[in-house]
């Protein structure tokens, strides 16, 4: 039995739903309220754990712009960086986002928290990045998706893999035509996040944003829709448990785009893998493309070469693929994906990469994917 859900926004090409402006789009007159050009921008964060501390880093270390306020809920954190970084502290993110003098808010705290910090950084007047998935239900990511337009804030999620060179290439090359008519998509990511049973932690509960869909499954989901569009409706779908109890470790499910069909496996209890592996194969009437983060390969059907791309198998890699960053940490694509961010503030560029909007559909099918589980469960 499959789950479809009506879109909240008109049909996108593959059957699901979006409504994400065209790079370019301005409001106005092309002179839209947003910061100075030639004032660093200031960035406030929220939730100074791994990827808040991360981001402090990149945006520190891209130009123009630079973190002034830091929200945290451990006295620890906000001591420390108060004496070491010399930023102003909150323990509350509303009173940061009340008292900071800030441009814009990154915000990485668990899942759970972003609807509602999100929303206040919005109604503030505050341009939005917000690490990745969006929300845990697709009617507040989208309830943050309209705020975000009506109130023409640049909005942003923290999906990177669509920074990634070869990732990027293997979208052009689908969209230019270069696989024929695609037929199958296969999306996949393993790690060893949970190869244990653990204490507890925000990642361990439901009703905190824990669990593989919520922490793995989101980056497939979302990439596969960069690169073919989103399924409009799911079937199959498995959400297991391995070691944790309260959460899922282990995610499955068969995706229909209608002309296409779909398989997404995700595991994040896989020892056999040290990092967060993520690949993507495009099956098309004309060959086959494989990608992952290194390296993307593509075969082409005899009478189908494309491009410089010839007959046969290429590959090409990252280091051929990926545009340099003025500052690196972790991959280029987590410092590229706030250069846009920032890049979007100072142009006033609604249409950027990652919109809120673009993340509600991610969050459409990870319910979509809740919903199949719970028909077989
Ligand atoms: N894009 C990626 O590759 C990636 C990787 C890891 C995590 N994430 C996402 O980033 C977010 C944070 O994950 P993490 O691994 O950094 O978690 P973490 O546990 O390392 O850090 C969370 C921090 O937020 C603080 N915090 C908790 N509740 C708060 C609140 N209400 N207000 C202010 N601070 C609060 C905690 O004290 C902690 O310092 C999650 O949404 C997660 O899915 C994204």
């Amino acid at each position: 039995m499959s789950v479809a859900t009506r879109g909240f926004f008109p049909e996108g090409p593959s059957g699901g739903v979006r409504r994400e402006l065209k790079r370019g789009t301005q409001f106005g007159d092309g002179a839209p309220p947003f910061v100075n050009e030639r004032a660093p921008i200031r960035v406030g964060i929220v939730g100074a754990g791994k990827m808040g501390l991360s981001h402090f880093a990149i945006a520190n270390g891209l130009p123009g712009a630079s973190v002034v306020a830091v929200c945290d809920t451990s006295r620890y954190v906000r001591s420390v960086l108060r004496k070491y970084a010399g930023v102003q502290t909150y323990g509350e993110a509303d009173e940061m986002v009340t008292d900071a003098q800030v441009d814009c808010l990154i915000v990485a705290t668990p899942t759970s928290t972003h609807f509602a910090v999100a929303k206040q950084a919005l109604q503030r007047g505050l341009h939005v990045f917000v690490e990745k998935p969006l929300t845990l239900s697709p009617a507040e990511s989208r309830s943050l998706a309209d705020l975000a337009l009506e109130r023409k804030r640049i909005n942003q999620v923290g999906f990177h893999n669509r920074f990634i060179g070869t990732f990027q290439e293997a979208r052009r090359l689908i969209r230019a035509g270069a696989l024929g008519t695609p037929s199958n998509v296969h999306g996949s990511a393993f790690g060893q996040v949970v190869v244990k049973e653990q204490s507890s932690t925000w990642r361990s509960k439901k009703s905190e944003g824990g669990g593989c869909l919520h922490d793995y499954a989101c980056h497939v989901v979302n990439l596969m829709d960069f690169l073919v569009g989103s399924p409009a409706r799911v079937s199959g779908a498995r959400m297991q448990r391995i070691f944790s109890t309260d959460v899922e470790d282990a995610v499955s499910a068969v995706f229909d785009y209608g002309t296409m069909t779909g398989i997404l496996e995700t595991n994040w209890s896989d020892d056999t893998v040290r990092k967060m592996s993520t690949t993507v194969t495009v099956h098309g009437s004309q060959g086959k493309l494989v990608v992952d983060r290194q390296e993307l390969k593509l075969f082409l059907r005899d009478g189908c070469a494309f491009e410089s791309y010839a007959e046969g198998w290429t590959s090409r890699y990252i280091t051929e693929l990926q545009k340099p960053v003025p500052f690196y940490l972790r991959g280029e694509e987590y410092s590229a994906q706030l250069e846009a961010f920032f890049q979007a503030i100072r142009t006033g560029d609604m249409g950027h990469e990652n919109s809120f909007a673009s993340s509600y559909e991610t969050d459409r099918v990870l319910d979509l994917i809740k919903r199949a589980d719970s028909l077989v469960n």
